[in-house]
């Protein structure tokens, strides 16, 4: 798997994608607030829709925009109808701590048969707890644990031995890229997936050194083209 894209722009998605280096797609409403998205759930289904097609059977990671039980039943049972290989982020509780959406998590998975992509969690103990509730996927937000001084690989490697010794199959999904070098890094600790904001893809692939020794090449070509 191990390459996700995290945002919801439309030609980054289509330049990664046409290069083949992208397994899917991820989204949440802060990032399709800040790539102009608006109009609730219809401005979003719109944008969904464009992106599950272009990157088709690749998965497409959707969250609810609710902490309301039924609501985000309801949404997802929706949103899982627009393309067929879309998923839905549930976040791993509410706004102030409230458990129901274990509920949501678990039921999702197992009695609709709907994927979801436990999200917007911060430990390998909350992402060992939705692999068990049934998450098909549980995002960490590596980014984020190490802004709050706590490394990020060691929470991932741990999660991953846990996650082996008892036989979970959730795939660890590591987000909140922060930096180039977080991705194989967070691929070395253990993840199965890191979902990375397009700049840093560029980053991985463009070195500096890189383009001195292709200019040498082209300059020396050019030369004894001329001899
Ligand atoms: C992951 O799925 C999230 O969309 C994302 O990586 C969150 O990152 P942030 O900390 O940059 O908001």
């Amino acid at each position: 798997m191990a390459i996700f894209i995290d945002t919801g722009n439309l030609l980054e998605i289509e330049k990664y994608h046409k290069m083949g280096i992208i397994r899917g797609v991820t989204t949440n409403p802060s990032i399709l607030l800040s790539e102009g998205v608006t109009g609730g759930v219809n401005g979003i289904k719109e944008r969904m829709q464009q992106i599950a097609e272009m990157i088709d059977p690749l998965p497409l990671s959707v969250e609810v925009t609710s902490n309301d039980k039924v609501e985000m039943i309801e949404q997802s049972e929706r949103f899982s109808e627009w393309a067929s290989n879309i998923n839905v982020k549930i976040t791993i509780h509410g706004p102030e701590g409230e458990l129901v959406n274990m509920e949501v998590i678990h039921e999702l998975e197992k009695q609709k048969n709907i994927r979801v992509n436990a999200t917007a969690m911060m430990s390998a103990q909350q992402c060992l707890i939705a692999a068990m509730a049934g998450a098909t996927w549980v995002s960490i937000f590596g980014g984020r644990v190490n802004d709050m001084g706590y490394n990020s690989s060691t929470e991932i490697t741990k999660l991953r031995n846990l996650l082996d010794k008892f036989n979970l199959s959730s795939q660890i999904i590591v987000g909140s890229t922060r930096e180039t070098f977080n991705i194989t890094d967070w691929l070395e600790a253990g993840a199965d997936i890191v979902t990375v904001q397009p700049k840093f893809i560029g980053g991985m692939i463009v070195h500096p050194y890189t383009k001195e020794t292709v200019q040498m090449f082209l300059r020396d070509a050019a030369s004894g083209e001329k001899k």
